[in-house]
Protein backbone atom coordinates (compact mmCIF):
# COMPACT_ATOMS: atom_id res chain seq x y z
CA UNK A 1 0.00 0.00 0.00
CA UNK A 2 1.59 3.37 -0.63
CA UNK A 3 2.68 5.72 1.78
CA UNK A 4 -0.45 7.77 2.76
CA UNK A 5 1.16 11.62 1.89
CA UNK A 6 1.41 14.19 4.32
CA UNK A 7 -0.54 17.68 4.62
CA UNK A 8 -0.09 20.72 5.50
CA UNK A 9 -2.43 22.75 6.84
CA UNK A 10 -2.82 26.82 7.63
CA UNK A 11 -3.75 27.32 11.01
CA UNK A 12 -4.54 30.72 10.03
CA UNK A 13 -6.94 30.88 6.63
CA UNK A 14 -7.55 26.26 6.76
CA UNK A 15 -5.99 26.15 3.43
CA UNK A 16 -4.31 23.01 2.52
CA UNK A 17 -0.69 22.58 1.33
CA UNK A 18 1.30 19.18 0.29
CA UNK A 19 4.26 20.66 1.10
CA UNK A 20 5.68 22.39 4.17
CA UNK A 21 6.49 25.88 2.75
CA UNK A 22 7.46 29.27 5.34
CA UNK A 23 4.74 31.66 4.19
CA UNK A 24 1.12 30.18 2.98
CA UNK A 25 0.24 30.53 -0.65
CA UNK A 26 -3.30 31.69 0.22
CA UNK A 27 -3.58 33.53 2.97
CA UNK A 28 0.54 35.10 2.77
CA UNK A 29 0.73 34.51 6.56
CA UNK A 30 4.22 33.52 7.74
CA UNK A 31 5.25 29.97 9.79
CA UNK A 32 1.34 29.00 10.11
CA UNK A 33 1.45 25.58 7.93
CA UNK A 34 1.18 22.40 10.32
CA UNK A 35 1.70 18.93 9.44
CA UNK A 36 -1.42 17.30 9.53
CA UNK A 37 -3.24 14.06 9.61
CA UNK A 38 -3.16 12.43 6.08
CA UNK A 39 -6.42 13.05 4.08
CA UNK A 40 -9.22 10.12 4.19
CA UNK A 41 -9.07 8.57 0.57
CA UNK A 42 -12.78 6.97 -0.20
CA UNK A 43 -12.81 3.39 -3.11
CA UNK A 44 -12.54 4.77 -6.79
CA UNK A 45 -16.23 3.93 -7.39
CA UNK A 46 -17.85 5.55 -4.12
CA UNK A 47 -21.25 7.00 -5.16
CA UNK A 48 -23.54 8.86 -2.77
CA UNK A 49 -26.80 9.29 -4.46
CA UNK A 50 -27.73 6.16 -3.11
CA UNK A 51 -28.26 4.26 0.05
CA UNK A 52 -28.72 7.14 2.10
CA UNK A 53 -32.14 7.63 4.29
CA UNK A 54 -34.51 10.08 2.88
CA UNK A 55 -34.22 13.42 4.77
CA UNK A 56 -37.52 15.29 6.03
CA UNK A 57 -38.06 18.95 4.35
CA UNK A 58 -39.85 21.52 6.52
CA UNK A 59 -41.69 24.82 5.57
CA UNK A 60 -40.48 28.17 6.88
CA UNK A 61 -43.25 29.03 9.26
CA UNK A 62 -43.75 25.87 10.88
CA UNK A 63 -44.22 26.78 14.62
CA UNK A 64 -40.83 26.35 16.74
CA UNK A 65 -40.68 26.85 20.64
CA UNK A 66 -38.69 30.18 21.17
CA UNK A 67 -35.02 29.83 22.42
CA UNK A 68 -34.88 29.16 25.97
CA UNK A 69 -32.14 31.29 27.20
CA UNK A 70 -30.54 30.53 31.17
CA UNK A 71 -28.52 33.62 32.26
CA UNK A 72 -25.51 33.31 33.13
CA UNK A 73 -26.12 35.64 36.64
CA UNK A 74 -24.47 38.51 34.83
CA UNK A 75 -26.01 41.15 33.18
CA UNK A 76 -22.94 41.89 31.09
CA UNK A 77 -22.25 38.66 29.84
CA UNK A 78 -26.05 38.08 28.91
CA UNK A 79 -26.11 41.11 27.20
CA UNK A 80 -23.08 40.42 25.14
CA UNK A 81 -24.40 36.85 24.35
CA UNK A 82 -27.89 38.20 22.88
CA UNK A 83 -29.77 37.41 26.09
CA UNK A 84 -27.84 34.23 27.86
CA UNK A 85 -26.52 31.14 27.26
CA UNK A 86 -28.75 28.96 24.66
CA UNK A 87 -28.62 25.00 25.71
CA UNK A 88 -27.55 23.23 23.25
CA UNK A 89 -24.82 25.98 21.48
CA UNK A 90 -21.30 26.12 21.83
CA UNK A 91 -19.71 29.08 22.46
CA UNK A 92 -15.62 29.91 22.00
CA UNK A 93 -14.05 32.17 24.45
CA UNK A 94 -11.00 33.93 23.16
CA UNK A 95 -9.02 36.34 24.79
CA UNK A 96 -4.92 36.86 25.70
CA UNK A 97 -3.54 34.97 28.71
CA UNK A 98 -4.31 36.44 31.65
CA UNK A 99 -6.90 38.68 30.35
CA UNK A 100 -9.37 36.98 32.77
CA UNK A 101 -11.22 34.42 30.81
CA UNK A 102 -11.11 31.88 33.55
CA UNK A 103 -12.36 34.08 36.27
CA UNK A 104 -15.56 35.31 34.47
CA UNK A 105 -16.38 32.01 33.53
CA UNK A 106 -16.05 30.38 37.01
CA UNK A 107 -17.99 33.69 38.59
CA UNK A 108 -20.79 32.76 35.57
CA UNK A 109 -20.24 29.14 36.00
CA UNK A 110 -20.61 29.85 39.83
CA UNK A 111 -23.78 31.61 39.52
CA UNK A 112 -25.21 29.23 37.53
CA UNK A 113 -24.53 26.70 40.09
CA UNK A 114 -26.25 28.81 42.72
CA UNK A 115 -29.26 29.32 40.28
CA UNK A 116 -29.91 25.46 40.63
CA UNK A 117 -28.58 24.75 37.19
CA UNK A 118 -26.30 21.91 36.99
CA UNK A 119 -22.79 22.87 36.07
CA UNK A 120 -19.46 20.96 34.96
CA UNK A 121 -16.27 23.08 35.23
CA UNK A 122 -13.09 21.19 33.38
CA UNK A 123 -10.08 22.39 33.25
CA UNK A 124 -7.19 21.09 31.50
CA UNK A 125 -5.12 24.41 32.66
CA UNK A 126 -5.18 24.01 36.13
CA UNK A 127 -5.18 21.61 39.04
CA UNK A 128 -8.69 21.74 41.10
CA UNK A 129 -6.68 23.05 44.11
CA UNK A 130 -6.05 26.34 41.67
CA UNK A 131 -9.81 26.73 40.80
CA UNK A 132 -10.51 26.33 44.52
CA UNK A 133 -8.17 29.08 45.37
CA UNK A 134 -9.64 31.07 42.77
CA UNK A 135 -13.25 30.23 43.86
CA UNK A 136 -12.11 30.88 47.10
CA UNK A 137 -10.90 34.61 46.26
CA UNK A 138 -14.14 35.12 43.96
CA UNK A 139 -16.22 34.50 46.99
CA UNK A 140 -17.75 31.77 45.44
CA UNK A 141 -16.56 28.56 47.05
CA UNK A 142 -20.12 27.31 48.15
CA UNK A 143 -20.93 26.77 44.60
CA UNK A 144 -22.39 23.37 44.31
CA UNK A 145 -20.69 22.69 41.02
CA UNK A 146 -18.75 19.44 39.56
CA UNK A 147 -15.29 20.50 39.23
CA UNK A 148 -12.42 18.61 37.47
CA UNK A 149 -8.79 18.57 36.02
CA UNK A 150 -8.44 16.38 32.98
CA UNK A 151 -7.57 16.48 29.19
CA UNK A 152 -9.31 13.73 28.01
CA UNK A 153 -11.80 14.23 26.09
CA UNK A 154 -12.70 10.88 25.99
CA UNK A 155 -12.45 10.54 30.14
CA UNK A 156 -15.16 13.79 30.03
CA UNK A 157 -17.27 12.72 27.71
CA UNK A 158 -17.36 8.97 29.25
CA UNK A 159 -18.42 10.29 32.72
CA UNK A 160 -20.82 12.59 31.33
CA UNK A 161 -22.20 10.86 29.21
CA UNK A 162 -22.88 7.97 31.93
CA UNK A 163 -25.48 10.42 34.20
CA UNK A 164 -27.47 13.33 33.27
CA UNK A 165 -25.97 15.98 30.57
CA UNK A 166 -25.34 19.36 32.68
CA UNK A 167 -26.99 22.09 31.70
CA UNK A 168 -23.23 23.82 31.09
CA UNK A 169 -20.04 22.66 30.48
CA UNK A 170 -17.23 24.85 30.69
CA UNK A 171 -13.77 23.30 29.05
CA UNK A 172 -10.73 25.75 29.82
CA UNK A 173 -8.68 25.43 27.20
CA UNK A 174 -9.66 23.84 24.18
CA UNK A 175 -5.78 24.08 23.59
CA UNK A 176 -4.96 21.69 26.72
CA UNK A 177 -7.36 19.22 25.17
CA UNK A 178 -6.75 15.54 23.95
CA UNK A 179 -8.57 13.22 21.87
CA UNK A 180 -7.77 9.57 21.34
CA UNK A 181 -9.15 9.08 17.74
CA UNK A 182 -6.03 10.95 15.90
CA UNK A 183 -2.89 11.17 16.66
CA UNK A 184 -0.80 14.36 17.99
CA UNK A 185 -0.01 16.35 20.66
CA UNK A 186 -2.73 18.77 22.56
CA UNK A 187 -2.91 22.17 20.81
CA UNK A 188 -2.00 20.93 17.28
CA UNK A 189 -4.44 22.07 14.85
CA UNK A 190 -5.61 18.46 13.97
CA UNK A 191 -6.36 17.70 18.11
CA UNK A 192 -8.07 21.18 18.82
CA UNK A 193 -10.47 20.36 15.94
CA UNK A 194 -11.05 16.94 16.92
CA UNK A 195 -11.74 17.59 20.13
CA UNK A 196 -13.66 20.35 19.52
CA UNK A 197 -15.83 18.32 17.06
CA UNK A 198 -16.81 15.81 19.92
CA UNK A 199 -17.38 18.14 22.91
CA UNK A 200 -19.69 20.18 20.24
CA UNK A 201 -21.31 17.06 19.36
CA UNK A 202 -22.02 16.10 22.65
CA UNK A 203 -23.59 19.59 23.34
CA UNK A 204 -25.69 19.05 20.30
CA UNK A 205 -27.16 15.77 21.33
CA UNK A 206 -27.57 16.70 25.30
CA UNK A 207 -28.39 20.07 25.39
CA UNK A 208 -25.90 21.21 27.26
CA UNK A 209 -24.08 24.63 26.67
CA UNK A 210 -21.14 24.05 25.75
CA UNK A 211 -18.38 27.22 26.86
CA UNK A 212 -14.47 26.68 25.34
CA UNK A 213 -11.94 28.84 25.87
CA UNK A 214 -9.59 29.48 23.30
CA UNK A 215 -6.03 30.84 23.29
CA UNK A 216 -5.34 33.76 21.21
CA UNK A 217 -2.07 34.11 19.04
CA UNK A 218 0.28 37.24 19.48
CA UNK A 219 -1.86 38.69 16.65
CA UNK A 220 -5.56 38.51 18.67
CA UNK A 221 -6.54 35.40 16.46
CA UNK A 222 -7.64 32.82 18.25
CA UNK A 223 -5.00 29.82 18.53
CA UNK A 224 -5.60 26.81 16.20
CA UNK A 225 -7.76 26.31 13.33
CA UNK A 226 -9.92 28.72 11.81
CA UNK A 227 -12.45 26.26 11.48
CA UNK A 228 -12.73 26.37 14.99
CA UNK A 229 -14.39 29.42 14.80
CA UNK A 230 -16.92 28.12 12.24
CA UNK A 231 -17.64 25.09 14.25
CA UNK A 232 -19.29 26.91 17.33
CA UNK A 233 -22.35 28.94 17.05
CA UNK A 234 -20.69 31.92 19.17
CA UNK A 235 -17.11 33.52 19.21
CA UNK A 236 -16.49 36.02 21.57
CA UNK A 237 -13.29 38.07 22.40
CA UNK A 238 -12.37 38.91 25.68
CA UNK A 239 -10.40 42.09 25.24
CA UNK A 240 -8.56 44.82 27.03
CA UNK A 241 -5.00 46.08 28.51
CA UNK A 242 -3.76 44.00 31.09
CA UNK A 243 -1.97 47.07 32.52
CA UNK A 244 -5.91 48.74 33.16
CA UNK A 245 -8.82 47.32 35.31
CA UNK A 246 -11.27 47.32 32.38
CA UNK A 247 -12.54 44.58 29.94
CA UNK A 248 -14.51 44.16 27.12
CA UNK A 249 -16.79 41.01 26.65
CA UNK A 250 -17.16 41.20 22.60
CA UNK A 251 -19.23 38.31 20.22
CA UNK A 252 -17.27 38.38 17.00
CA UNK A 253 -19.90 35.89 15.72
CA UNK A 254 -23.25 34.90 17.28
CA UNK A 255 -25.80 32.24 15.75
CA UNK A 256 -28.33 33.53 18.17
CA UNK A 257 -28.27 37.11 19.02
CA UNK A 258 -26.54 40.44 17.60
CA UNK A 259 -22.77 40.65 17.55
CA UNK A 260 -22.32 43.94 18.39
CA UNK A 261 -23.16 44.36 21.86
CA UNK A 262 -20.45 44.84 24.63
CA UNK A 263 -20.59 43.72 28.00
CA UNK A 264 -18.06 46.15 30.16
CA UNK A 265 -16.04 44.75 33.34
CA UNK A 266 -13.72 45.72 36.00
CA UNK A 267 -11.09 43.46 37.21
CA UNK A 268 -10.98 43.76 40.66
CA UNK A 269 -9.70 42.19 43.67
CA UNK A 270 -12.57 39.92 44.36
CA UNK A 271 -12.69 38.84 40.32
CA UNK A 272 -14.69 40.72 37.87
CA UNK A 273 -17.15 43.56 38.60
CA UNK A 274 -19.72 44.90 36.26
CA UNK A 275 -19.56 48.42 34.71
CA UNK A 276 -22.69 49.09 33.76
CA UNK A 277 -21.89 52.63 32.97
CA UNK A 278 -18.95 51.98 31.14
CA UNK A 279 -18.41 56.03 29.87
CA UNK A 280 -17.74 56.90 33.51
CA UNK A 281 -14.72 54.74 33.50
CA UNK A 282 -13.53 55.72 30.43
CA UNK A 283 -13.41 59.33 31.18
CA UNK A 284 -12.33 59.52 34.73
CA UNK A 285 -9.52 61.78 34.96
CA UNK A 286 -10.36 64.25 32.97
CA UNK A 287 -9.86 67.84 34.92
CA UNK A 288 -8.16 70.13 33.69
CA UNK A 289 -8.53 70.68 29.80
CA UNK A 290 -5.46 69.73 27.90
CA UNK A 291 -4.50 70.35 24.56
CA UNK A 292 -5.13 67.41 22.10
CA UNK A 293 -7.63 66.18 24.53
CA UNK A 294 -11.34 65.51 22.15
CA UNK A 295 -14.59 63.34 23.96
CA UNK A 296 -15.75 60.84 21.41
CA UNK A 297 -19.50 59.52 21.78
CA UNK A 298 -18.89 55.65 20.52
CA UNK A 299 -21.30 53.36 20.14
CA UNK A 300 -21.41 49.61 21.08
CA UNK A 301 -24.11 47.85 19.33
CA UNK A 302 -27.09 50.24 21.16
CA UNK A 303 -24.37 51.01 23.80
CA UNK A 304 -23.01 54.57 23.91
CA UNK A 305 -19.55 54.95 25.62
CA UNK A 306 -17.85 58.26 25.96
CA UNK A 307 -14.26 57.70 25.09
CA UNK A 308 -11.30 60.30 25.37
CA UNK A 309 -8.94 60.84 22.48
CA UNK A 310 -5.47 61.97 23.24
CA UNK A 311 -3.32 63.20 20.44
CA UNK A 312 0.06 64.31 21.20
CA UNK A 313 1.99 66.31 18.02
CA UNK A 314 6.10 67.21 18.91
CA UNK A 315 7.87 69.21 16.48
CA UNK A 316 11.46 67.69 14.74
CA UNK A 317 14.17 69.93 14.75
CA UNK A 318 16.22 67.26 12.88
CA UNK A 319 15.29 65.86 9.32
CA UNK A 320 14.62 62.47 10.91
CA UNK A 321 11.86 60.74 10.01
CA UNK A 322 8.92 61.64 12.24
CA UNK A 323 6.82 58.74 13.83
CA UNK A 324 3.02 57.82 14.04
CA UNK A 325 1.82 55.56 16.75
CA UNK A 326 -1.33 54.80 17.26
CA UNK A 327 -2.89 52.74 20.13
CA UNK A 328 -6.79 52.16 20.38
CA UNK A 329 -7.53 53.40 16.70
CA UNK A 330 -6.26 52.28 13.33
CA UNK A 331 -2.95 53.68 11.76
CA UNK A 332 -4.70 53.37 8.27
CA UNK A 333 -7.16 55.80 9.25
CA UNK A 334 -4.90 58.20 11.09
CA UNK A 335 -3.11 58.72 8.03
CA UNK A 336 -5.65 58.97 5.87
CA UNK A 337 -6.87 61.92 8.43
CA UNK A 338 -3.56 63.67 8.61
CA UNK A 339 -3.48 63.82 4.66
CA UNK A 340 -6.61 65.04 4.81
CA UNK A 341 -5.70 67.69 7.05
CA UNK A 342 -2.60 68.79 5.24
CA UNK A 343 -4.11 68.65 1.56
CA UNK A 344 -7.43 70.58 2.63
CA UNK A 345 -6.75 72.40 5.23
CA UNK A 346 -2.65 73.29 4.59
CA UNK A 347 -1.67 71.94 8.11
CA UNK A 348 1.30 70.50 7.84
CA UNK A 349 2.58 67.67 10.19
CA UNK A 350 5.22 66.37 8.00
CA UNK A 351 8.13 67.28 10.32
CA UNK A 352 6.30 66.30 13.51
CA UNK A 353 5.43 62.94 15.37
CA UNK A 354 2.07 62.46 15.77
CA UNK A 355 0.70 60.08 18.45
CA UNK A 356 -2.84 59.46 19.20
CA UNK A 357 -4.16 57.21 22.14
CA UNK A 358 -7.22 56.42 22.75
CA UNK A 359 -7.58 56.79 27.01
CA UNK A 360 -8.05 53.60 29.16
CA UNK A 361 -6.90 51.18 26.23
CA UNK A 362 -10.12 51.44 24.42
CA UNK A 363 -10.37 50.28 20.64
CA UNK A 364 -12.16 51.86 18.71
CA UNK A 365 -13.57 50.70 15.64
CA UNK A 366 -16.38 53.15 14.86
CA UNK A 367 -15.87 55.63 11.72
CA UNK A 368 -17.77 58.04 13.61
CA UNK A 369 -14.47 58.43 15.55
CA UNK A 370 -12.78 60.99 12.66
CA UNK A 371 -14.29 64.53 13.81
CA UNK A 372 -12.87 63.68 17.46
CA UNK A 373 -9.20 62.61 16.05
CA UNK A 374 -9.33 65.12 13.74
CA UNK A 375 -10.03 67.54 16.68
CA UNK A 376 -7.75 66.34 19.04
CA UNK A 377 -5.19 66.86 16.38
CA UNK A 378 -5.85 70.40 15.42
CA UNK A 379 -5.83 70.85 19.07
CA UNK A 380 -2.82 69.50 20.08
CA UNK A 381 -0.78 71.03 16.60
CA UNK A 382 -2.48 74.52 17.99
CA UNK A 383 -1.75 73.61 21.55
CA UNK A 384 -5.43 75.26 22.49
CA UNK A 385 -7.34 72.91 24.50
CA UNK A 386 -11.15 72.85 23.11
CA UNK A 387 -13.96 73.19 25.20
CA UNK A 388 -14.24 70.57 28.51
CA UNK A 389 -17.80 70.41 27.97
CA UNK A 390 -17.90 69.24 24.34
CA UNK A 391 -18.08 65.78 22.43
CA UNK A 392 -17.19 65.03 18.94
CA UNK A 393 -18.43 62.79 16.69
CA UNK A 394 -18.60 62.28 12.37
CA UNK A 395 -17.20 61.08 9.66
CA UNK A 396 -14.55 62.26 7.25
CA UNK A 397 -14.17 62.04 3.88
CA UNK A 398 -11.24 62.26 1.73
CA UNK A 399 -12.49 65.41 0.47
CA UNK A 400 -12.68 66.54 4.35
CA UNK A 401 -16.41 66.84 4.67
CA UNK A 402 -18.21 66.13 7.41
CA UNK A 403 -20.48 62.59 7.19
CA UNK A 404 -23.91 62.22 9.28
CA UNK A 405 -23.24 58.90 11.24
CA UNK A 406 -25.94 56.66 12.56
CA UNK A 407 -27.49 57.34 16.28
CA UNK A 408 -26.48 60.84 16.32
CA UNK A 409 -29.22 61.23 19.06
CA UNK A 410 -28.37 58.18 21.25
CA UNK A 411 -24.70 59.54 21.10
CA UNK A 412 -26.00 62.97 22.29
CA UNK A 413 -28.26 61.85 25.39
CA UNK A 414 -25.77 59.47 26.91
CA UNK A 415 -23.37 62.89 26.72
CA UNK A 416 -25.90 64.82 28.17
CA UNK A 417 -26.29 62.37 30.85
CA UNK A 418 -22.75 63.32 32.22
CA UNK A 419 -22.59 66.49 31.92
CA UNK A 420 -21.69 67.53 28.70
CA UNK A 421 -23.41 70.62 27.14
CA UNK A 422 -21.82 70.84 23.53
CA UNK A 423 -21.97 68.81 20.61
CA UNK A 424 -19.82 68.96 17.66
CA UNK A 425 -20.89 67.19 14.69
CA UNK A 426 -22.09 66.78 10.87
CA UNK A 427 -23.74 69.66 9.58
CA UNK A 428 -26.76 68.04 8.61
CA UNK A 429 -26.58 64.79 11.06
CA UNK A 430 -28.20 66.15 14.52
CA UNK A 431 -29.99 68.52 16.50
CA UNK A 432 -30.38 69.60 19.96
CA UNK A 433 -31.63 67.45 22.74
CA UNK A 434 -32.15 68.19 26.12
CA UNK A 435 -29.15 69.58 28.23
CA UNK A 436 -27.03 69.73 24.77
CA UNK A 437 -26.83 72.19 22.17
CA UNK A 438 -25.85 70.34 18.49
CA UNK A 439 -23.50 72.28 16.31
CA UNK A 440 -23.37 71.12 12.71
CA UNK A 441 -19.47 71.21 11.16
CA UNK A 442 -19.39 71.07 7.04
CA UNK A 443 -16.22 70.15 7.02
CA UNK A 444 -12.51 70.45 8.04
CA UNK A 445 -11.53 73.85 7.26
CA UNK A 446 -14.56 75.14 8.93
CA UNK A 447 -13.46 72.69 11.73
CA UNK A 448 -9.73 74.37 11.76
CA UNK A 449 -10.99 77.94 11.52
CA UNK A 450 -13.62 77.20 14.59
CA UNK A 451 -10.79 75.62 17.10
CA UNK A 452 -7.98 78.03 15.94
CA UNK A 453 -10.56 81.24 16.45
CA UNK A 454 -11.72 80.16 19.82
CA UNK A 455 -10.35 78.55 22.99
P1 LIG B 1 -7.47 34.62 34.59
O1 LIG B 1 -8.93 34.49 34.75
O2 LIG B 1 -6.62 33.54 35.14
O3 LIG B 1 -7.07 34.89 33.09
P2 LIG B 1 -7.13 33.92 31.82
O4 LIG B 1 -7.91 32.71 32.19
O5 LIG B 1 -7.76 34.75 30.74
O6 LIG B 1 -5.72 33.61 31.48
O7 LIG B 1 -7.11 36.03 35.27
C1 LIG B 1 -5.82 36.26 35.61
C2 LIG B 1 -5.57 37.66 36.08
O8 LIG B 1 -6.62 38.31 36.75
C3 LIG B 1 -4.43 37.54 37.06
O9 LIG B 1 -3.34 38.28 36.53
C4 LIG B 1 -4.91 38.11 38.33
C5 LIG B 1 -6.15 38.83 37.98
N1 LIG B 1 -7.19 38.69 39.01
C6 LIG B 1 -7.57 39.79 39.74
O10 LIG B 1 -7.05 40.89 39.59
N2 LIG B 1 -8.56 39.64 40.68
C7 LIG B 1 -9.17 38.45 40.88
O11 LIG B 1 -10.07 38.35 41.74
C8 LIG B 1 -8.76 37.32 40.12
C9 LIG B 1 -9.38 35.99 40.30
C10 LIG B 1 -7.77 37.49 39.17
MG1 LIG C 1 -7.23 30.76 32.36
Amino acid sequence: MAKPKKRYVCTECGSVASRWQGQCADCSEWNTLVEEAPETKFAAAHNLSSGGRAIRFESLDAPTAPLARRSTGIAEFDRALGGGLVPGSAILMGGEPGIGKSTLLLQAAASIAKAGGDVVYVSGEEATGQVRMRAGRLGVADANLRLASATSVRDILTTLGNGTPPDLLVVDSIQTMHSDMIEGAPGTVSQVRASAFELIRFAKETGTCLVLVGHVTKDGNIAGPRVLEHMVDTVMSFEGERSHQYRILRSLKNRFGAVDEIGVFAMEGHGLAEVSNPSTLFLSGRDEPIAGSAVFPALEGTRPVLVEIQALIVRLQSGATPRRAVVGWDSGRLAMLLAVLEARCGLSFSTAEVYLNVAGGYRLSDPAADLAVAAALISALADKPLAKDAIWFGELSLSGEVRPVAHSSLRQREAAKLGFARAFGPADGGQDVKGLRYAGIGGVTSLVDRLLAST
